[in-house]
């Protein structure tokens, strides 16, 4: 049997709490002028004392399952990406399987930073494909603002917290041949995805701790010019390997949902590919940098205004530390 993995539904949760430039820059020496013309960003949610990642993962997966409209007992498998654990161990996809009310199937995280949502979208639709999960919830969260200097004003200006969540289910296929169908009704779901690390760039951004190395969790370092001009390269070009993969072009697209880093990664990404500004989907001046919860979070904004349809074919990228990137393309 031949399966597709067909996107039911989203949600997602962000903390209550707003901070904006402004008011950050009454404890940080920058100011709304710097960050935005640098970043685009104007303000970012950041998550109370005591709300955890799998607070706002949950919120997020309960959220997408009731759009979608399935029951968390059909549930199989949950995949959480995250760079903000709740604990080391045990992964914080087992806290969010049992505040559902799973009892059946498995729970495991996935860590990539911010590409963590499409190493999970690769993760979950091979599980789907291979026939080893029907139903999977897929979670992008992030306490990020946890793992923060805040005296390093190059880097704690950028990010925020927040979570984003989409139910994947496996629709049979078998009948459906692919060459056939590309671009019709039928042909939804994840067409395909991509994944790309090289470790040599370790150095370009990191967090300087972790259980092994210094028994703390650290905090993020990054060489910001050198991870900007490696994110406009490799967004562009897995964007290229993803459609040329898919006998597509930039045209066929009707949204690019990219990981939200920073306004001027977006413009130059798109200029790149020749990609019209309309069609991106932009959240970074009101969320930030919110690593592996970006791409969920504007996916779930666009679908619920409306912006992106069923039958829509919607490109994902994402780049993070390690570096990680890669990409996800899917008809809506
Ligand atoms: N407020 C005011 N001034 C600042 C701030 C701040 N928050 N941060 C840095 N500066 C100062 C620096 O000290 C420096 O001052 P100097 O010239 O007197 O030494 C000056 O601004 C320029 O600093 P640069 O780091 O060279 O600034 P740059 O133009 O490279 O912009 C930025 C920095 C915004 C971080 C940029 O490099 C960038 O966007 N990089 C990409 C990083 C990113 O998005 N990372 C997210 C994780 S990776 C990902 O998600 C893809």
């Amino acid at each position: 049997m031949q399966f597709r993995s067909i996107v039911m539904g989203c949600g997602s949760y962000l903390p209550e709490r707003v901070v904006t430039n402004a008011e950050l820059a009454e404890s940080v020496d920058t100011s709304d002028d710097w960050i935005q013309t640098r970043t685009g960003i104007k303000q970012r949610h950041i998550a109370a004392d005591g709300e955890l990642t799998s607070d706002l993962a949950l919120a997020a997966a309960e959220r997408a399952l009731a759009h979608a409209e399935v029951d968390a007992n059909e549930v199989d498998l949950v995949v959480l990406a995250t760079t903000t654990p709740d604990n080391t161990f045990p992964a914080t996809a087992t806290k969010v399987q049992y505040k559902l009310g799973m009892t059946n199937g498995a729970a495991f995280d996935v860590q990539a930073v911010c590409s963590g949502f499409v190493y999970g979208l690769a993760v979950a639709d091979n599980f789907i494909k291979a026939g080893q999960a029907k139903t999977v919830v897929l979670i992008g969260a992030e306490t990020f603002s946890r793992l923060l200097d805040w005296e390093d004003r190059g880097t704690c200006v950028l990010f925020g917290d927040g979570a984003g969540a989409i139910v994947m289910r496996a629709a049979n296929v078998t009948d459906q041949t692919a060459a056939a169908e590309v671009g019709c009704e039928r042909d939804r779901g994840v067409l395909s995805t991509h994944l790309h690390s090289d470790g040599s760039t370790n150095d370009l951004l990191y967090v300087d701790g972790g259980p092994s190395s210094t028994q703390t969790v650290g905090h993020v370092r990054m060489i910001g010019r050198e991870v900007f001009r490696n994110a406009v390269t490799n967004l562009a070009d897995i964007a290229g390997e993803t459609l040329d993969a898919n006998g597509l072009t930039t045209d066929d697209v009707d949204w690019l949902v990219p990981h939200q880093a920073n306004r001027r990664i977006l413009d130059s990404t798109a200029k790149k590919l020749g990609m019209q500004q309309e069609k991106i989907v932009v959240t970074v001046e009101r969320h930030a940098n919110t690593s592996t919860a970006s791409i969920p979070l504007a996916l779930d904004e666009a679908v619920r205004d409306g912006r992106i349809q069923k039958g829509d074919l919607v490109l994902m990228e994402a780049m993070g530390g390690g570096l990680t990137w890669g990409s996800g393309l899917v008809r809506w």
